[in-house]
């Protein structure tokens, strides 16, 4: 049995995960006097010494705004920004940077293509489809769209082994729906869902898709143009890059003929007191400075994890979730939400017979472990189940199966503190 004092050591046949570790300066911390053991990396990833060098580095060098300068520093923080979009372009497969748009996160992504696209392109009686496992994220966008706009949402159900049913596409996917947008990896459920699939059904059915890449993108190998897909939403902080940046990924000659998200500096090509001309791809959709050190953070998240290889990260996540489901399996009261390992990515949702999950978290914390507990931005998926709340352990490149073994002995603990 290990104790809450011993150090990880390196388990999977995939990484040299204790060498790894060595690079995250923050796993290295105690909390409550313990060792930390961080299961929180699908709400946000910890950072490797070289994207926090890359970004201070830039800020001690080079820093200056991008595109308005002619001097020096201006030039080179311009050419480290722009080379931070290639690698990122490179990273998901893209033809070519100017397809990829930086934004806020994720979040801000979708709601691009919400505001722009979907207000250029939808008129009343054009339908969306969305899943019941989305986030909200992917959700109230377009509850925003549909009661401006008047279309109609529909979604595709869940079977309650967390998988999509979608064996009738043509009653959901109908002439008159115009986006298929949905998760490639439940933040909550864990399942990785067909995209290839998915897109092709969508397609047949004349509809554009948007792929909500938040869980999947830092966890498994991601092709654009393989998928097919036609937007693809996806946040730097949940891989291993700093918060503030994400980026929209979309087909350039659907960005080309979208209008504008905001409007402001650098996304203009002219300017008149009544009228303006706008930028070309991909800085039509960037007003204002933008996040300089974070796009060259993100470049550095994105080097880190090519270093590796997004195979072998996602067969490290594949065996420790097997390893986590079998002996949370072993935990009395325990259920586990959605799939089997086999169709899930690196996290496990459970409910612990009635004990809520803000106290497992909470008796957790006091063992140096942290998980989250609650709805996951996902609201109406608990729903879906029938339970408000679930805790959630998720995983990462720096996660051992001595650390599923902490997990496991703290929520032993948790059903004898509250002897349920
Ligand atoms: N979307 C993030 C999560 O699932 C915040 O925790």
């Amino acid at each position: 049995m290990p104790t809450a004092t011993m150090t990880p050591i390196p388990n999977t046949q995939y990484l040299d995960v204790h060498a790894l570790r060595a690079d995250f300066p923050i796993l290295h911390r105690r909390v409550h006097d313990k060792p930390l053991v961080y299961l929180d990396s699908a709400a946000s990833s910890q950072k490797p010494q070289a994207v926090l060098d890359a970004m201070e580095r830039y800020y001690e060098t080079t820093h200056a705004n991008v595109h308005r300068g002619v001097h020096t520093l201006s030039e080179e923080a311009t050419v480290q920004y722009e080379a931070a979009r290639a690698r990122v372009a490179d990273f998901i497969g893209a033809c070519c940077p100017k397809e990829v748009i930086w934004t806020r996160n994720a979040t801000e992504a979708i709601n691009l293509v919400a505001y722009s696209w979907g207000r250029a392109n939808l008129r009343r009686g054009d339908r969306i489809l969305l899943t019941e496992m989305e986030h909200h994220a992917n959700l109230v966008p377009w509850q925003i769209l549909a009661a401006e706009t008047s279309v109609d949402l529909d979604f595709v159900p869940i079977a309650d082994n967390g998988t999509l049913i979608l064996d009738d596409p043509d009653r959901l996917l109908t002439p008159r729906t115009r986006l298929f947008a949905f998760t490639a990896m439940s933040n909550v459920l864990g399942t990785i869902n067909p995209v290839k699939e998915l897109t092709a059904a969508a397609h047949r059915a004349g509809a554009l898709v948007l792929v909500d890449g938040a869980q999947s993108v830092p966890h498994m190998p991601v092709n654009v143009q393989e998928l097919d897909i036609d937007f693809l939403a996806f946040s730097a902080h949940k891989m291993l890059g700093p918060t503030g940046i994400g980026a929209l990924w979309g087909r350039r000659e659907l960005l080309n003929a979208m209008p504008p998200f905001m409007g402001g500096g650098d996304m203009i090509r002219e300017v008149h007191l009544r009228e303006s001309t706008w930028n070309e791809l991909p800085w039509k959709f960037e007003a204002g400075t933008p996040a300089i050190a974070e796009a060259i953070g993100f470049g550095a998240a994105v080097d880190y994890l090519d270093a590796i290889g997004m195979d072998t990260v996602h067969r490290h996540e594949q065996e420790i979730t097997a390893y986590a489901m079998q002996k949370l399996s072993e935990v009395e009261g325990l259920k586990i939400l959605g799939p089997g390992p086999e169709q899930r990515g690196g996290l496990v949702s459970f409910i612990l017979g009635d004990v809520h999950p803000h106290d497992i978290a909470g008796v957790l914390d006091s063992m140096g472990i942290a998980i989250r507990a609650g709805h996951h931005c996902a609201q109406p998926l608990h729903e879906r189940y029938g339970i408000p709340a679930s805790a959630r352990a998720s995983f990462y490149i720096y996660n051992t199966e001595a650390e599923i073994d902490l997990l496991v002995a703290g929520l032993h603990k948790v059903v004898e503190f509250f002897s349920y």
